[in-house]
């Protein structure tokens, strides 16, 4: 069979189908257990980011160099790269993209990777984030890490809870999740950041339930993965945040009639909203899923860039 992801740009969740997304966490997997440190020699991969990034930027560095690949970029795009002089995107990605067999990047600006993808000279683009529109490759490491302590993306109980409006994680991952069957959403949020009434009518329209709820602990006994995400504090005055932040911080006590295989996931940074106690039940998985970024990244960059991955089931 034909690897349908070979030389396409990674912009979006939708643009990418089910047995696509099922691929790319198979060999994640293929790559976790046995390192191939050949798949991407001699490709020289860009990483260009125009705003702020650890695990994104660091977790495909790493994939690159693993697979055998060498990596030019920036992780500050907007202070040292030419468009602090006034150079357009277009411009710069036109240059860029002549040198490289690959081009990731994350931008703040909404429609940026796809703006890229239309002037990167044939080179596959990957968005590393676009303003609070997509993450697409934070979905693939969320999927390998549900798909790893799980063992399977349907027939799932999953609740996401914090800023579920500006949230690109969970839109992403609501809209990757709803190409599997039998999956059913809870939703947790503060009014003022509900999610999207368009991607709750995706969800109708594929067939998929969610319910709406405010707090944590009502939901937590039927869940198998219980997606947390921040609450940005500025998107409220001082006296409202403080009312509605206690409802959207976990605790370990929250956990206690949690299935023992449960997994606490978070897209990380995480600032207030998962107490320390919980790193210690055996529900936190956060830290494990952000090491899971290497290996869905090396996954995603070998299909991207060979037409054939050895090995690999296509
Ligand atoms: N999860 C995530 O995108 O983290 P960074 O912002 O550190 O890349």
């Amino acid at each position: 069979m034909a690897n349908t992801l070979y030389n396409k740009h990674i912009i979006s969740i939708p643009e990418l189908s089910r047995d696509e997304l099922a691929l790319i966490v198979a060999t994640a997997g293929e790559l976790k257990a046995r390192p191939n440190p050949t798949l991407l020699k001699n490709k020289v991969i860009a990483s260009c980011f125009f705003e702020a990034s650890t695990r994104t930027r660091l977790s495909f560095e790493t994939a690159i160099q693993r697979l055998g690949g060498s990596v030019i970029g920036f992780p500050d795009g907007g202070n040292t790269s030419s468009g602090k002089k006034g150079e357009t995107l277009a411009d710069s990605v036109r240059v860029i993209s002549s040198y490289v067999d690959g081009f990731v990047m994350r931008h703040p600006k909404e429609g940026a990777a796809r703006l890229a993808s239309e002037f990167s000279e044939g080179v596959p683009v990957v968005n590393g984030g676009d303003g609070a529109n997509q993450h697409p490759t934070q979905t693939l490491l969320d999927l390998f890490s549900i798909y790893e302590t799980q063992g399977r993306l349907d027939n799932l109980n999953i609740a996401m809870v914090g800023d579920l409006k500006y949230g690109r994680t969970v839109h992403s991952l609501t809209q990757a999740l709803s190409k599997f069957e039998g999956n059913r959403f809870f939703y947790i949020a503060p009014d003022a950041l509900a999610m999207p009434e368009h991607l709750l009518d995706e969800l109708t329209a594929a067939g998929h339930p969610y319910s709406l709820h405010s707090s944590i602990t009502d939901v937590v006994p039927e869940l198998d993965v219980l997606y947390m995400t921040r609450v940005q504090k500025e998107r409220f005055d001082e006296s409202e945040y403080a009312h509605i932040k206690a409802a959207f911080i976990l605790n370990a006590a929250m956990l206690r009639d949690a299935k023992p295989n449960m997994k606490v996931m978070h897209p990380l940074p995480r600032v207030d909203e998962i107490t320390v106690d919980v790193d210690k039940t055996p529900h936190a998985y956060y830290f494990e899923q952000a090491e899971n970024g290497v290996y869905a990244r090396e996954a995603l960059l070998a299909l991207v860039l060979n037409e054939q991955v050895e090995g690999v089931a296509q």
